[in-house]
């Protein structure tokens, strides 16, 4: 993880991000401080700030990026980050007329990965996924489109997308959740891998994020992480983020006597769906107060997951 100190030279701190992997967190942009307690939006709209103080530039792509020495797919990736740079609180989400290449890549992970959640994912995931199908336009060779999921998640949960261009530090990006607003990419994953992206994208997103988005005690989880990190110090909001990454990226939880999957990371990712629930990984209760103190890779298999009880009992715990 890589921290940006306070008054810290930010510059060489983006350059060791862009040469990893774009799932690292820097917890805080220089925001002006009040008192000492950095800035954070009291009303939903002042997160159209975050909008220019992403970390990486959706379009700029990491040397071993798959779609890195194809001009077509960063040509695509600078319009995706172009759509979301210049989005505004209140206006209508930006439809996106995905090529046949584009549906082609999320027809082979939506295939492969539905394959997976009725063994594998959490009951709430599989609960909302045929309701996301039926409303949304979730289908094999569609990739739905932000505005529809977002006016299905504010009916059911109060939650809403934005969409995002890049990277955001960790409190800005858990302040969107104090607001029930979830940053979304909306560009996909290099054809040339399928099964594999090194950041996130619109399948990591709608497959794995968005059917848990609309349970309401799992949205009252998430909601719980981003309040407590407003204007929080950065250490404390650190911690809040690791919990963020043991939860609602790779959390696993027990249902009935069987574990099961409710981290996105793991709903997005065919591989690591079945690593997940093997017998290699070690595992632990989550317990927020150690939880929050753990160390993690970002670019390969997690080695230890935290399973929770129920979201209540995380979201409990949490508080
Ligand atoms: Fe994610």
């Amino acid at each position: 993880m890589v921290e940006c100190a306070p008054g810290g030279d930010l510059s060489s701190v983006i350059e060791s991000l862009r040469s990893s992997c774009s799932y690292i967190n820097i917890i805080s942009r220089n925001h002006n401080q009040f008192h000492g307690v950095p800035w954070f939006p009291r009303r939903i709209r002042e997160l159209d700030r975050f909008a220019n103080q992403i970390l990486s530039y959706g379009s700029e792509l990491d040397a071993d990026h798959p779609g890195f020495t194809d001009p077509v797919y960063r040509a695509r990736r600078k319009y995706f980050a172009d759509l979301a740079f210049n989005y505004k609180h209140g206006e209508p989400l930006p439809r996106v007329d995905y090529t046949a290449e584009e549906t082609k890549t999320w027809g082979e992970v939506f295939r492969n990965l539905t394959k997976l959640y009725p063994t594998h994912a959490c009951k709430e995931h599989n609960h909302v996924f045929p309701l996301l199908i039926q409303n949304c336009g979730y289908a094999e060779d569609n990739i739905p489109q932000l505005e529809d999921i977002s006016k299905f998640l504010k009916d059911s949960t109060g939650f809403s997308l934005r969409p995002v261009a890049g990277l955001l530090s960790s409190r800005d990006f858990l302040a969107g959740l104090a607001f029930r607003v979830f940053h979304s990419t909306q560009y996909i994953r290099h054809p040339s891998k399928p099964l594999y992206t090194p950041e996130p994208d619109v399948c990591h997103e709608l497959l794995g994020h968005v059917p848990l988005f609309a349970d309401p005690s799992f949205a009252q989880f998430s909601q719980e992480i981003g309040l407590a990190s407003l204007g929080a110090p950065d250490e404390y909001v650190e911690r809040l983020a690791t919990c963020y990454w043991f939860t609602v990226e790779f959390g696993l939880c027990r249902q009935e006597g069987q574990l099961k999957a409710f981290g996105a990371g793991l709903l997005s990712s065919f591989g690591e769906l079945q690593y997940c629930l093997s017998d290699k990984p070690q595992r632990k209760p989550f317990e927020p107060s150690v939880t929050a103190l753990q160390t993690y890779p970002i670019t390969e298999y997690q080695p230890l997951y935290f399973v929770a009880e129920s979201f209540e009992d995380a979201k409990d715990k949490m508080i």
